[in-house]
Order: structure tokens, then sequence, then C-alpha cells
């Protein structure tokens, strides 16, 4: 029993399992983002999007994306160029340790949101998988700027890549403004 204890403590302090990122760790690297990205994730900045509450995987994801270089953003790409890998894991644990949630505008029918897109990123923008961002109250513009990258072929995705390629730029700016209206809400872990 005391070993199983002691395992269990070993995890969650991340001890067995340097990738599952340590919070309080993420909390202090989270200096260097708050002035765009706030320290919940709600953006301070209009460019900026809000990360709070988005999957761990996902912001793990984008973050390695920066490092690599397979995305690229003349503010991102510096920032991350001078992250470890295990501050990547940190600050990505400290800000989806954030809950998003989302409703509609009031006069907002839920019936006329995308179809092509609920599946994945829910009807009001909350994501309904892990590997998935969500998209509420992103700023139309970011968000429809990220469809034309991923329609481009800037930045790639073997979902998103196909989706995108597939929508006009009236559907990418109808999609954009359905999500960007949705009201967002991130509840801070303290
Ligand atoms: C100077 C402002 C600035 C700072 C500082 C900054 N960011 Fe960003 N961040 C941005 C902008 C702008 C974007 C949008 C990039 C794009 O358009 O592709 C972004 C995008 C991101 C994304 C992708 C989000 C998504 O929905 O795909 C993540 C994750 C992220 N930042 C995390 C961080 C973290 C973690 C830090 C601190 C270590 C940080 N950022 C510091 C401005 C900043
Ligand atoms: C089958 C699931 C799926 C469907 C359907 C889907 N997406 Fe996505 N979407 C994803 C995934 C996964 C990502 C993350 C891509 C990555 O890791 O770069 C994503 C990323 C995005 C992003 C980038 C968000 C950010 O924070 O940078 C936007 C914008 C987006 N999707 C819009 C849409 C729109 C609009 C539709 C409908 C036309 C749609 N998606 C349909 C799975 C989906």
């Amino acid at each position: 029993m005391k070993l199983l204890a002691l395992l269990g403590g070993l995890l969650l302090a991340g001890g067995l399992d340097a990738d599952a990122g340590d919070i309080q760790a993420g909390r202090a690297a989270a200096g260097m983002c708050r002035t765009c990205h706030g320290l919940d994730g709600m953006a301070r900045i209009p460019l900026a999007p809000h990360i709070g509450g988005e999957p761990q995987a996902y912001l793990e994801d984008q973050l390695l994306a920066f490092k690599t270089g397979s995305r690229h953003h003349e503010m991102m790409s510096i920032v991350v160029s001078t992250l470890s890998m295990s501050q990547i894991a940190d600050v990505a644990a400290w800000y989806a340790s954030h809950t998003a949630t989302a409703a509609l505008p009031k006069n907002v029918d839920p019936d006329a949101a995308p179809d092509a897109c609920v599946s994945c990123h829910g009807i009001s923008g909350i994501a309904t998988t892990p590997d998935v961002p969500h998209l509420a109250g992103e700023a139309n513009i970011y968000l429809d700027t990220q469809l034309k990258a991923f329609r481009s072929g800037k930045r790639k995705h073997e979902i998103m890549t196909p989706i995108a390629a597939g929508l006009s730029n009236e559907q990418i700016r109808e999609y954009a403004n359905w999500y960007a209206n949705s009201l967002l809400d991130i509840v801070a872990n303290e």
C-alpha cells in the first residue's frame, strides 16, 4: 500500500512521466506569455488567441510546431525558441489547467451552427475531443487567418487541410464569425 501511495505521489508530481508537465512550473513560465495571452489564457491583445482551458495535447503540439518551424509566426516562433522541452510541457499544463466554457449570444439559433465543424469544434466552439482546439470567442481575423493558412498549405494538419481546401472565402468568413461571436468564459485555475 505504501509503495503504491508513493508511486501515485511520484506520478502526480510528474516524477515518472516528464511529459505530463508541472503546472506550478508552468505558471512561472507563463510570466513570458501573460502580456499577450494573460496569465489565465484570456488574450490581452487582439492578435493573440485565447489559450486558457485548451486541451494540453493541443497546446503542446502547437508550441512544438512553432519550435520545429512547421508553424511559423513572427512573435511565437521567437518566444518558443527560448523554451526547453520541459518548459513547453509545463506551460501547456498550466494553460490547460483552466476551464473554458462558452455560450451562444441570446438571439442566436444553435441550429444555424456550421454542420461541417460542430462534430469536432462544438456548436459554441468548445472542442469535443482532446486534440481539437476551442474556437469560441477567438477574434474572427485570427480564425480567418488560420483557415486560410490551412487552405494555402502554410499550416498543415491531416484533418484541417482537406477541410479548409474545400472552403470559399465567404464560408471562411461565415464560420470565423460564427465562432468569434460565441461568448467565451475562462475560469482560472487559481
Ligand atoms: C508578443 C505576444 C506573444 C507572447 C509573449 C506569446 N504569444 Fe503565443 N501567440 C501570440 C500570437 C500573435 C499568436 C497567434 C499566432 C498565429 O497567428 O499563428 C500566438 C499563438 C499561440 C499559440 C497557438 C494557439 C492556437 O490556438 O493555435 C499558443 C499555444 C501560444 N501562443 C502559447 C504561448 C505561450 C505558452 C507563450 C509564453 C511562453 C506565448 N504564447 C507568448 C502572441 C504571443
Ligand atoms: C474531424 C474533426 C474536425 C472538423 C470536422 C473540423 N475541425 Fe477544425 N480542427 C481540428 C483539429 C484536430 C485542429 C487542430 C489542428 C492542428 O493541430 O494544427 C483544428 C484546428 C482548427 C482551427 C485552428 C484553431 C487555432 O486555435 O489555431 C480552426 C480555425 C478550425 N479548426 C476551424 C474549423 C472549421 C471552421 C471547421 C468547419 C468547416 C472545422 N474546423 C472542422 C479538427 C476538426
